[in-house]
């Protein structure tokens, strides 16, 4: 198995590293195989994107990445650590100090305002007094487009909305490592443009790396590198433009 190595790697160690991952489902007596053999490494800083049709393995992949499921075989490093080894806790850790997740379905708390869905990974962390919490949920909600919907529920707001939420909260802690399932799969494209934008300037001036999956070319042009998936394996590792003109000719 090749290992696709990033172009920009300085020589640090990577953010996170899969090796030889394979998933397999289980649905009643069915093997469902969702990996099957995925390396990859992600250097920090680095802004990539997971691209490839519908049950190729990008949810599979991400959620293994981001600790909340775990691999049938291969090895998972996150931030150094090889994540079969971590108890219950230290996943707990890493998932709330170095990862952020924006989940496809949102996972918002729908009991809890918008604010407090926000502040929630910072009580959990403990870390800021009220007054740090109070503006860092602020100044995220500002950033998506949210201050004046602090107080309203996630069922009080729209599918894009309730997605922006999702990404404060993600950011909130601001992670090392942000994981995002099709961020802008449910937006319209000025809010998508939006998320984008925020997130680039996160990546571009705390050098927080990013792993997204998307089917948008228009998305994709952000990353500095896409990585293809078919059939839960890595196609290959390829620019945007290069991803681009192989989409636009699998369109024709
Ligand atoms: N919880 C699950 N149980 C059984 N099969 C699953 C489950 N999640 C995903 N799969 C299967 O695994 C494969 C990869 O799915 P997924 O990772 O969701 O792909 P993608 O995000 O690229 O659409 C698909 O064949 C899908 O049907
Ligand atoms: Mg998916």
């Amino acid at each position: 198995m090749t290992q696709l190595t990033a172009v920009s790697g300085t020589g640090s160690r990577p953010i996170v590293s899969l090796t030889d991952v394979t998933k397999t489902y289980t649905l009643g007596k069915v093997q469902v195989p969702a990996l099957r053999g995925l390396s990859l490494e992600v250097y920090p800083g680095e802004f990539i994107s997971i691209a490839g049709p519908s049950g190729s393995g990008k949810t599979t992949a991400l959620n293994l990445i981001g600790c909340v499921d775990t691999a049938s075989a291969g090895v998972v490093m996150v931030d150094g650590q090889d994540t079969k080894k971590l108890t219950e806790r230290q996943l707990t850790d890493l998932r709330l100090h170095t990862i952020g997740f924006i989940f496809q379905s949102f996972n918002l708390v729908s009991v809890l305002s918008v604010y407090q869905n926000v502040e929630f990974p910072l009580l959990l962390q403990r870390k800021l007094s009220a007054s740090e919490r109070q503006q860092r949920v602020m100044t995220l909600l500002e950033q998506v487009g949210l201050d004046k919907h602090a107080k309203h529920r996630p069922n009080e707001l729209s599918g894009g909305q309730r997605q922006r939420v999702a990404v404060a909260r993600a950011l909130v802690t601001r992670p090392k490592l942000v994981l995002a399932d099709e961020p802008t799969a449910n937006l319209d494209s000025v809010t998508g443009q939006n998320i984008i934008d925020l997130m680039k300037e996160l990546n571009r001036k705390e050098g927080t790396t990013f792993i997204f999956s998307t089917h948008d070319t228009k998305v994709m042009n952000h990353a500095n590198a896409v990585v293809r998936l078919a059939d839960g394996k890595i196609l290959d590792r390829i620019t945007p433009a290069e991803a681009q003109r192989a989409m636009g000719a699998e369109a024709h």
